[in-house]
């Protein structure tokens, strides 16, 4: 049974139409979760009696972010045994970087440049949410962002669309597979849909103020590889794009999801985001906002009930067709066959979980995003028996490890620095000193970390972001350091002693003063539950950086959003800044740190860009090569980016774009030619009607280690000469 459209025709038949407006109405699942953190607005929460009522009465598709054998056991039974058609409810759940153990945070995962290891991730979470009676993830988040003041950054793929798109689309491969119906995998849903990362001055939910041809180009992009990669479901963003709330979208929703993506899933949007169109002064009533979401294009209502309260109504004036009614419900209904749930409800529930191996993985990712982006001096690796502070508010807490959105894995169980330190150099070798709090002084903490400091041979500075400085509704109009933890800096820089600093954060930070006081600087993110070992991993020399920047970091807040694949402008910035040029008067217009930077233990030199023809046909490819020599004799895993630039164009192109990458191992000593493959294809961008073109003419190419280094090739790109253009549109 459940295998065929037939089976789904002929449920769809004997629904009322209050059933089938229960398949479109997701509501939360109402528990504690582990984290002690409130992910949502408190907004229609019922007694669970209540909703044991609606499951029984056919009014609820599934719910979100509940777990565990009991809970989704009794939830499942009422409504397969008890309600009318027994339909079995979807559970679903924020799973975004690890389920009970929390991975590192996206951004952080995304520094790795290692979408592979992202796929890992996704199936290593997918099996542990699976094996609780979860089916359906809300991630990956597939929102490109520019702006380090937007908190949620931390859960993006960065600024760069080739990287995003390529994480978006591996974590769906991950949390999926090649069948849905295996009791290991997770449905996982895009969000947000569309431009959410796109808020004006960084502060979330606003306005996405965006012109369609960098929406195009640059935004869109990472959503459709996840739905080309096959994701089961999208989900709206709250903010409006030119002025209609992304929920109530059609042009976004059914234009061009549907119709000219091909997505076949169903649109669920995110919490309550439907019925804030009528806050966002799209609909004046909320039967409105009701009739003008559904005509959009949005299938499913998250926790609004909006649908439940208005639908039927709609259908009874003749407003919205039961035909249309009937096709969201079959979407719907496809996605639970997809998963099994028809033949086997309690899928997942009762298999067992071999944490061991996830901790390993979650030891090993949390290794490979860390970026170093100075090592002075060579103090990194740390020289064995050196004696080590350990000073700064996130030396010893248990707190702040895994991040935003890791709402079902205790920050308790994951091990913190002091313990990954201890672990590896026993307590004689260690000292401890919080020095002050994450925003607020110690009494006499400066001078217990400068007397620390002084006893060592090298000062570990443990500062940054605590967990509730990024995620959602965490926008940062500073995002430097807070005062207290840089007085800290300076009075340990005091002590005279190397300072390595290990940064935490969700977000690019403007630490200029912080840069300059640190001999090493690390950016360790929120790294999950091996945070401590892998860091202490990293620093002892047990393994090397090889994280890349996946955003640039500014000097100065009031530089955001800046990002490399800027415009160019008719007065380029000059260094040193040149009157009538793009300037600031008071900060350099570079970034502190750019997009893609990031050093090893090994040091790579990069010989010229070559390209192998200067003159490209129509149809051929590009191999473009550089390369690259391990200078200082010890190995590195170097990330090779290519970047293009298209030097005169009818709508004018960025100074860089990455058009491919690929992290490279390199024996210590060694000398590599890496060679990239580019297309035609690869040149495209949004002409002036938003279809996408080719133009033939001139081309940059770089090989380099980040989007400032340096100096291109050109090639040029022939006239079609009547070919056939490649797979644009
Ligand atoms: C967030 C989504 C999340 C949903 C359910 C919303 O506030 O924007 O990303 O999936 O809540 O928890």
């Amino acid at each position: 049974m459940g295998k065929d459209r037939h089976f789904l025709d002929q449920l769809l038949s004997r629904m009322t139409l209050e059933e089938k407006v229960g398949q479109l109405s997701l509501y939360s699942a109402d528990v504690k979760l582990a984290g002690a953190e409130t992910v949502n607005p408190a907004l229609t929460f019922k007694a669970p009696e209540s909703r044991f009522d609606d499951i029984r009465a056919g009014r609820v598709t599934g719910v979100f972010n509940g777990y565990g054998e009991d809970y989704v056991r009794s939830l499942q039974k009422i409504a397969v045994e008890q309600s009318r058609l027994g339909i079995p409810l979807i559970f679903g759940a924020d799973v975004i970087h690890g389920f009970r153990t929390a991975f590192p945070v996206p951004l952080a995962e995304a520094a790795s440049f290692e979408p592979e290891l992202a796929e890992r991730v996704a199936e290593t979470a997918a099996a542990e949410a699976a094996a609780e009676g979860l089916h359906w993830t809300f991630a990956p988040g597939a929102d490109l962002c520019r702006d380090a003041r937007w908190g949620r950054v931390v859960e993006s793929y960065g600024e760069d669309v080739l990287v995003a798109s390529r994480f978006a689309a591996a974590r769906v491969r991950g949390f999926q597979g090649g069948d849905l119906s295996d009791p290991r995998r997770l449905m996982a849903t895009v969000k947000h849909f569309a431009a959410y990362g796109a808020a004006e001055a960084g502060l979330d939910y606003n306005t996405a103020e965006i012109s369609r041809t960098t929406l195009i180009d640059h935004y869109l992009p990472p959503y459709r590889a996840a739905v080309d990669a096959g994701a089961g479901a999208v989900m709206t963003a709250f903010n409006d794009v030119d002025g209609v709330p992304a929920s109530a979208n059609r042009e976004l929703l059914t234009g061009l999801l549907r119709d000219r993506w091909g997505f076949e899933g169903f649109v669920v949007s995110d919490y309550n985001s439907d019925f804030e169109t009528v806050a966002h002064g799209l609909a004046d009533s909320p039967r409105e906002a009701a009739r003008l979401c559904f005509l959009a294009g949005l299938d499913m209502c998250m926790q609004s009930g909006l649908y439940a309260d208005h639908l039927p109504g709609l259908v009874a004036s003749g407003e919205v067709e039961e035909g249309a009614v009937d096709r969201a419900v079959l979407r719907v209904l496809r996605a639970k066959q997809a998963l099994g749930l028809f033949e086997n409800p309690y899928r997942g529930l009762g298999r067992a979980f071999d944490p061991a191996p996830a901790r390993a993985l979650a030891r090993e990712a949390a290794r490979r995003c860390q970026v170093l982006l100075k090592n002075a001096d060579g103090v990194l690796p740390l020289k064995a028996g050196m004696r080590v502070a350990l000073i700064g508010p996130f030396a010893r807490e248990h707190q702040h490890l895994n991040g935003a959105w890791a709402i079902f894995a205790a920050n308790g169980l994951s091990v913190n620095l002091e313990e990954g330190f201890l672990a590896a150099l026993g307590p004689d070798a260690l000292v401890v000193e919080p020095g002050c709090g994450i925003a607020e002084p110690i009494a006499g903490g400066l001078d217990d970390a400068a007397a620390a400091a002084r006893s060592a041979d090298v000062v570990l500075l443990a500062l940054g972001e605590g967990q509730h400085m990024s995620g959602e509704s965490r926008s940062r109009s500073d995002i430097g350091l807070p005062p207290a933890q840089l007085d800290l800096a300076r009075a340990v820089k005091q002590a005279g002693k190397p300072v390595v600093t290990l940064l935490r954060t969700g977000r690019p930070l403007a630490i200029p003063e912080l840069a300059e006081l640190s001999d090493a600087l690390l950016v360790t993110w929120f790294l999950g539950a091996e945070t401590g070992a892998a860091v202490a991993d990293v620093v002892l020399g047990r393994a090397a950086p090889s994280g890349r920047l996946p955003m640039s970091f500014p000097r100065r807040v009031g530089q955001a959003p800046i990002y490399y694949a800027r415009k160019p402008t008719g007065r380029p910035p000059q260094h040193p800044p040149g009157p009538f040029t793009a300037r600031y008067i008071d900060v350099e217009p570079t970034p502190l740190y750019p997009f893609g930077y990031g050093l090893g233990y090994g040091r790579v030199e990069y010989g010229p860009t070559q390209v192998s023809v200067a003159e490209l046909g129509w149809s051929e490819t590009l191999s473009v090569s550089c390369e690259l020599v391990e200078t200082a004799g010890a190995a590195i895993e170097e990330v090779v980016q290519l970047y293009i630039r298209d030097v005169a164009a009818s709508r004018i192109r960025p100074v860089r774009e990455l058009k491919d990458f690929r992290k490279v191992a390199i024996a210590g000593g060694a000398r590599v030619v890496v060679a990239f493959e580019l297309q035609t294809a690869d040149l495209r961008f949004a002409g002036e009607d938003g279809a996408l073109i080719v133009e033939p003419g001139a081309f940059d190419v770089w090989v380099a280690p980040h989007a400032q280094a340096g100096v291109p090739a050109r090639f040029v790109l022939l006239d079609r000469h009547g070919a056939e253009p490649p797979g644009v549109g």
